[in-house]
């Protein structure tokens, strides 16, 4: 199965990270994401690379910070030496998008390219050689606990093609993340649109059983990617 699970500690309880981030990993999660808020690019405020630093010794699985800052560049080298292993940005946030890529791979992360609900393909086209991972926004940036906006299924279906056509083009797979409103009841849908990383916030922090939540997600990827048509 082609799928990644990764938890957003925005809806974990601060208070006790360390414990919640081993716990979730415990209960299966593949990835632990990691939401920078600066309260300039995005109206809210979050953690930066102390964060980072203090739970990197707790799990091992890769961290994947996701920047909702502008300036992106200062942060970038500060992330990677707090133990990131993935690090995404939004375009928009960066005045030079493909200096910002090459500075994250330089530093020894997977770097990728963010899209706001709004923000069209068209961005990642000059630059793919560079992509990791692409993650497309589910709901506008800034806050857990949104509703998934339906639109973002026929975006990720158009991004699956690309990203298909440049895997057999080039023999290169790029990551497609999706990020907002992923619930139990409609990853399935999500992944049959294409996606293969899947963020969720409050579905799994808010929910009692880690364990059975992250089950019950896997659960409906697999479902879902077994009656996918192959298009490699
Ligand atoms: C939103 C963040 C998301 C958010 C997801 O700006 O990037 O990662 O925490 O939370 P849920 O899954 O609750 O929508
Ligand atoms: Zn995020």
């Amino acid at each position: 199965m082609d799928c990644r699970i990764a938890p957003s500690i925005l809806s974990a309880d601060f208070a006790r990270l360390g414990e919640e981030v081993r716990n979730v990993v415990a209960a299966g999660a593949d990835w632990i994401h990691f939401d920078v808020m600066d309260n300039h690019y995005v109206p809210n405020l979050t953690v930066g690379p102390l964060v980072c630093e203090a739970i990197r010794p707790h799990v091992q699985v890769p961290i994947d910070v996701h920047l909702m800052v502008e300036p992106v560049d200062s942060l970038v080298p500060m992330f990677a030496k707090a133990g990131a292993n993935v690090i995404t940005f939004h375009p928009e946030a960066s005045r030079h998008i493909d200096r910002t890529l090459a500075l994250i791979r330089d530093q020894g992360c997977q770097a990728g390219l963010v899209f706001n609900p709004a923000t069209p393909l068209e961005w990642m086209d000059h630059v793919m050689d560079k992509l990791d991972i692409v993650l497309l926004m589910s709901v506008n940036p800034g806050f857990g606990g949104q509703s998934f906006i339906p639109e973002a299924l026929n975006k990720l279906a158009a991004a699956r093609a690309r990203l298909d056509a440049y895997a057999r083009a080039s023999g290169r797979k790029v990551l497609l993340e999706i990020d907002g409103g992923v619930k139990v009841d409609n990853i399935g849908r999500i992944a049959a649109a294409g996606a293969d990383t899947f963020v969720a916030g409050s579905a799994i922090f808010g929910s009692k059983d880690y364990r059975a939540t992250i089950s019950a997600m896997k659960a409906a990827v697999s479902a879902a990617q077994a009656a996918r048509p192959v298009t490699e």
